[in-house]
């Protein structure tokens, strides 16, 4: 049987639109996901939207709508943005689909049966912002640091507790042996730190919050919605037929304020509920512009519509995949991004492509392969890049190609040649042009086929427009 690679994103919360830190997220996981494809494997891509909860009623309050009818119109927008942009997901999970419900309640019911759950008070500080309590050493002047504006409200309530603690050893020696395989390394080192400092069992029900999941045996309380969505990467597998095959999750991606849940949280569950885990967590940084967070506040959000509108498809994705926020944040601005494309993508490759293209017209250059058969096993660099999410890397290294080969066509000035001599000449760049299609098959989908479209070829044949018209 071939291999198969089971990817997820976070889900997104409903009530933001999407901006270009979803973007990131669903765009790493789709250039891995076509990847994986393309090297022959069984891949399961799920990405969705996360609609329970508080912060999703309050927003639908201040529409004044149903928390239902307020999740229907904007998941639909999150789906049009990923369609928009050519994203490969195989599904998009909504945890408002009454199977992923059914399958939640199954789940606590399991773990409850256990003895892992029990009923408690809890007493704290709650930040609507990031569904969670939060603790004395994660405020900043009494307030959350990710949303500064909303104070935490102090809330007491009976609630059901998951016994997180009694994992702890367990989670600490998974993560310690790389059996669930936090990156990059820096990322896992802080976890392994907070883990020591110990854990405290977690209040996964709400009585106080009534749009949610009910939870099985007290219908008085609503599921945690942290607790449930994290379930959503589980729950996909057992109701899409033949989707089972795909557990356990062979990497799951998320931004590094959420990673605590998928490092520590999320495998504690599994355990207690006798589950395969999880292999890998890779935990990426943020988008900043200008040294501050994007916030609606700021108003320096960056939405994937306005790149799209100013760039293309095609070029949004290479300016994302190009600015990833890997291990550090990432500065972005649309200034920046305008340099970017016309220094790359409209003088780099798409002027190469015109210029090579209208030469080999001019003087009937016919492709002399009889079919591109470049393989991935032959580019162990970029392999390499692509496993360790280096996608910035790994287009560095694409475009180091597309310089040298510009160099040689400005070197060999094929347009002073004549005849066979400049057919000789332009055998190369069509060569290589068709590599670099192959290369950039995960990156730029349609680009690439243009790219080979217009090289294997009898006739070439230079594009009526250019790939990245000059902005
Ligand atoms: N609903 C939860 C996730 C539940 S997963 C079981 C959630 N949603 S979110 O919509 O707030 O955020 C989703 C992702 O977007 C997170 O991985 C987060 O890190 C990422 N980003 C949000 N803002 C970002 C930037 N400015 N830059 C990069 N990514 C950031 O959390």
């Amino acid at each position: 049987m071939s291999k198969k690679f089971f990817v997820t994103t976070p889900i997104y919360y409903v009530n933001d639109r999407p901006h270009i830190g979803h973007l990131c997220t669903t765009l790493a996981a789709d250039i891995l996901a076509r990847y994986h494809r393309l090297l022959g494997e069984k891949v399961f891509f799920l990405t969705g939207t996360d609609e329970h909860g508080a912060k999703i009623a309050e927003a639908a309050k201040e529409n004044q709508q149903s928390p239902k009818d307020y999740c229907d119109q904007l998941a639909v927008d999150f789906e049009r943005n990923w369609k928009k942009l050519n994203l490969s997901y195989d599904f998009f999970i909504r945890t408002t689909d009454p199977r992923h419900e059914k399958f939640v309640s199954k789940f606590i019911e399991k773990i409850y049966k256990n003895g892992d759950i029990y009923k408690g008070k809890y007493e704290g500080l709650y930040c609507i912002g990031c569904e969670k309590f939060l603790t004395d050493s994660e405020l900043i002047d009494g307030c959350c640091p990710y949303h500064p504006s909303r104070k935490p409200i102090r809330q007491v309530e009976e609630n059901y507790f998951f016994r997180l603690s009694k994992y702890q050893k367990e989670v600490e020696k998974i993560i310690q042996k790389n059996i669930y395989h936090l990156v990059p390394e820096n990322k896992k080192r802080e976890t392994l730190n907070k883990i020591k400092k110990g854990l405290d069992d977690l209040s996964i029900s709400r009585a106080s919050v009534s749009w949610g999941i009910p939870l099985p045996w007290d219908k008085s309380q609503t599921i945690y919605v942290w607790f449930e969505a994290l379930l959503n990467y589980f729950t996909a597998t057992q109701f899409l037929n033949g989707k089972d095959i795909f557990w356990p999750p062979d990497l799951h991606i998320v931004g590094k304020e959420i990673s605590w849940f998928h490092a520590v949280i999320w495998p504690a569950m599994l355990l207690s509920a006798e589950l395969p885990l999880p292999k890998k967590l890779f935990i990426h940084s943020f988008y900043i512009s200008r040294g501050q967070k994007m916030s609606k506040s700021i108003g320096n959000i960056i939405q994937p519509k306005q790149l799209i509108n100013e760039f293309g498809l095609e070029a949004t994705r290479y300016l994302i995949a190009s600015t990833f926020p890997h291990s550090d944040d990432s500065d972005i601005t649309m200034e920046y991004f305008k340099e970017k494309y016309n220094a790359d993508l409209a003088n780099g490759i798409g002027n190469l492509v015109q210029r090579v293209s209208v030469l080999c017209q001019m003087s009937n250059v016919k492709c002399q392969m009889s079919k591109p058969n470049f393989k991935f096993q032959n580019y162990n660099l970029y392999n390499q890049l692509l496993e360790e999410y280096k996608f910035n890397e790994a287009l560095v290294w694409i475009w180091e190609k597309i310089n040298k080969l510009d160099k040689y066509v400005n070197d060999n000035k094929p347009w002073e040649k004549q005849g066979n001599e400049r057919k000789i000449i332009l055998e190369k760049p069509i060569f290589d042009l068709l590599e670099i299609a192959f290369l950039l098959q995960p990156f730029l989908p349609q680009t690439s086929q243009k790219i080979t479209e217009i090289f294997f070829s009898e006739r070439i044949k230079a594009p009526t427009k250019p790939l990245f018209p000059r902005i």
